[in-house]
């Protein structure tokens, strides 16, 4: 579809389509990078909410290497038949989160909408020369994932009451942690590439990084940190965008030895506010991951590496630890 609108063709523009965020150069040392993303309630408490959206939102900031600095609300609310007070306790979360961020949430807009909506446009800056796009890795390169994977699966099973509020407190902390720690370790070390895992799921996310540097992936299933609880829920709490995952995953992936069912769920499942996936040369992992442990990172995972082959193929090899 976006084949057919006008193309973008400003020279100012040096990622835009395809890239995590927008990065418009201003001037040779600096670059401003924006981002917008909205998304529908997926935890009971407001509050939280609007956490991970904030948290969510700045990802794809730091996935480019930008320092985000700014953001407005996008709000969709039923207000005659939802109390006010759940929507301010959203809006303090996100304006929260902004604040641990650095942030400065400055204004927004809101529209009545018979189901609830919360989202950010972000603005970041970064200096160009530091930017951190999916097309820089080279083969042999490392992966590293900054957090756990399985929120769709434990988010899927609280809405549909497969599973109780023990969940909410499992995926909360994964989905509000800000990549922020992940950013500044991936900057100070310097990688090849980058990009966070969200709704395409863990292979999706790695076969438009692999296809974006023109090389194939490599996933080591037993290295893939996992939520617990998720890998129980896996084959009955699926979301439709993970049955998408799924479907679309047919065309690039090999599996090495025979997947099970919930392994596939869950190397695809959808993730809000996931981690980054980092490409790293070999000799600068061990400074990655030091940098990762010191900024706090959720997970520092060597979950696979990039080879020479086919552009966005995926080769999973070995079982998720149990
Ligand atoms: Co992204
Ligand atoms: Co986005
Ligand atoms: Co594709």
């Amino acid at each position: 579809m976006l084949r057919r609108l006008p193309p973008v063709d400003d020279p100012r523009l040096i990622a835009h389509l395809g890239d995590d965020a927008a990065v418009l150069r201003l001037s040779p040392e600096l670059a401003v990078v924006q981002t917008v993303d909205c998304i529908t309630p997926i935890v009971n408490d407001p509050y939280l909410f609007g956490q991970i959206v904030a948290a969510n939102a700045l990802s794809d900031i730091y996935a480019m290497g930008g320092r985000p600095v700014m953001a407005l609300n996008i709000v969709g609310y039923p207000i005659r038949s939802l109390p006010a007070g759940h929507l301010e306790e959203m809006l303090r979360g996100g304006a929260d989160k902004a604040r641990e961020a650095g942030v400065a949430v400055a204004g927004g807009h809101t529209l009545e909408d018979p189901a609830p909506k919360y989202g950010m446009a972000v603005t970041g800056i970064a200096n160009p020369a530091h930017l951190v796009t999916k097309r820089g890795a080279r083969p042999g390169d490392a992966l590293f994932l900054t957090k756990p994977i399985g929120t769709g699966v434990l988010a899927t099973a609280l809405e549909q009451k497969l599973a109780g509020a023990a969940v909410e407190s499992v995926i909360s902390p994964v989905m509000t942690a800000l990549n922020r720690g992940a950013a500044e370790a991936m900057l100070a070390v310097g990688v090849h590439a980058c990009t966070d895992v969200t709704g395409f799921g863990l292979l999706g996310h790695l076969h438009d990084l692999a296809r974006a540097s023109g090389l194939s992936a490599r996933v080591y299933a037993q290295n893939v940190p996992v939520l617990p609880g998720a890998r129980a829920l896996a084959s009955r709490a699926v979301s439709r965008g993970t049955l998408n995952n799924l479907r679309h995953a047919g065309e690039w992936v090999a599996w090495e030895s025979d997947p099970d069912h919930d392994e596939q769920v869950l190397l695809c499942d959808a993730q809000t506010s996931g981690g980054l996936l980092i490409a790293v040369s070999v000799d600068r992992k061990d400074a990655l991951i030091r940098a990762l442990e010191g900024g706090g990172c959720l997970a520092c995972s060597e979950v696979g590496r990039l080879e020479d082959g086919p552009p966005g193929r995926v080769l999973v090899s070995g079982k998720l630890a149990r």
